[in-house]
């Protein structure tokens, strides 16, 4: 366990953003500053930014540290399943990927009924949709009730704003072909399913998340991030029966804590996000780095470095920068 003192430390020298002397073209992704070399390799950094209804809200302590590492070892953990784009792990909060043709498409996966935002199966439901992205829901569901079997319910990248959509509109709209779209899918649901199996081992519940896929060399690649409670929904096993029944909110390790703040503070995405306060900061960092730990097994390791300085470091040594 980390000491909330030393979070506290590091809310003024968090990664906000990396401007690297790497030799590649960077592109700012809402988390991820990306460096794109001219030989197939990606440098993907984790930066300690925040973002949810589709804005960066600022900062999180160790957040792209806890990220990276929870990636990584996912990655691992499936790699029997799929290959994956993971070459070198230069820096607790730097993955050097091969690059891929990504598709356009992001594929999530959900094993609850849940959610607050706009995209989320719970917040359709409650509307009355059945239809969900292809998916016939049964009435009578509620709020985080495990569904039948998972459901995988795609979205639109590249946009603005996620967009949900079925498979047959995906296919309609010439995004993808059938038969692609067919492999991910059952390919997501073996993600999926080994990663409820581990999460259960840990006492998680992997509850949704969203993969990404791509094609290396027309092979097809898992890429981004795995499993990371930016792209997961992950509840405590032990008292998901109790609070359900009693219809009260699943104790939560995930990205939730924020949203549900921001939601209470009466920001949903529309207009100018409102700072987030240093506890609201230290409370989530304290949830991303237990979700490491949990998930993991093992403890949080932290450098007393600056972590811009330390990853500039680090990849100097392996010879990542330029001359
Ligand atoms: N192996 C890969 N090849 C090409 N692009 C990738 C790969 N892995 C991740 N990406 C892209 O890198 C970016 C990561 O930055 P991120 O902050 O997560 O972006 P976003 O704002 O789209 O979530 C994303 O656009 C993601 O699709
Ligand atoms: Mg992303």
């Amino acid at each position: 366990m980390i000491p909330t003192r030393r979070i506290q430390q590091e809310l003024a020298r968090t990664i906000e953003n990396t401007h690297l002397p790497i030799p590649g073209r960077r592109i700012q992704g809402k988390v991820r500053d990306s460096y794109v070399l001219n030989d197939g390799r990606r440098i993907l950094v984790a930066t300690d930014r925040i973002s949810a209804f589709d804005c960066v809200l600022g900062t999180i302590p160790f957040k792209g540290q806890v990220l990276n590492q929870i990636a990584t070892f996912w990655f691992q953990q499936t790699a029997d399943i799929a290959p994956n784009h993971v070459l070198d792990i230069p820096d607790p909060a730097v993955m050097v990927v091969a690059e891929c043709e990504q598709l356009p498409l992001e594929f999530i996966v959900r094993g609850y009924i849940t959610g607050v935002t706009e995209t989320s199966a719970w917040t359709n439901y409650a509307r009355g949709v059945r239809n969900f992205c292809g998916n016939i829901l049964p009435d009578g569901l509620r709020k985080d009730q495990k569904l039948e079997r998972p459901i995988l319910t795609p979205t639109t990248k590249h946009e603005k704003h996620d967009r949900n959509l079925s498979r047959d509109e995906a296919i309609a709209e010439g995004l993808i072909t059938p038969e692609l779209f067919d492999t991910a899918a059952a390919l997501c649901f073996r993600l999926f399913e080994r990663g409820q199996q581990f999460a259960a081992t840990r006492g998680l519940i992997l509850v949704d998340t969203k993969y990404e896929l791509g094609l290396r060399n027309g092979v097809l690649t898992v890429t981004d991030e795995i499993h990371t409670p930016d792209s997961s929904r992950y509840w405590f096993a032990d008292t998901y029966d109790t609070l359900f029944r009693q219809g009260k909110e699943q104790r939560k390790l995930d990205k939730e804590y924020v949203r549900e703040w921001l939601a209470a503070q009466g920001f949903r995405g529309e207009g100018t996000p409102p700072p987030i306060p240093d506890e609201v900061r230290i409370e989530a960092a304290r949830r991303y780095i237990e979700v490491y730990e949990i998930v993991t097994g093992r403890s949080f390791e932290i450098s007393e470095e600056p972590p811009v300085e330390r990853i500039r470091r680090n990849l100097k040594e392996r010879g990542y920068l330029g001359p």
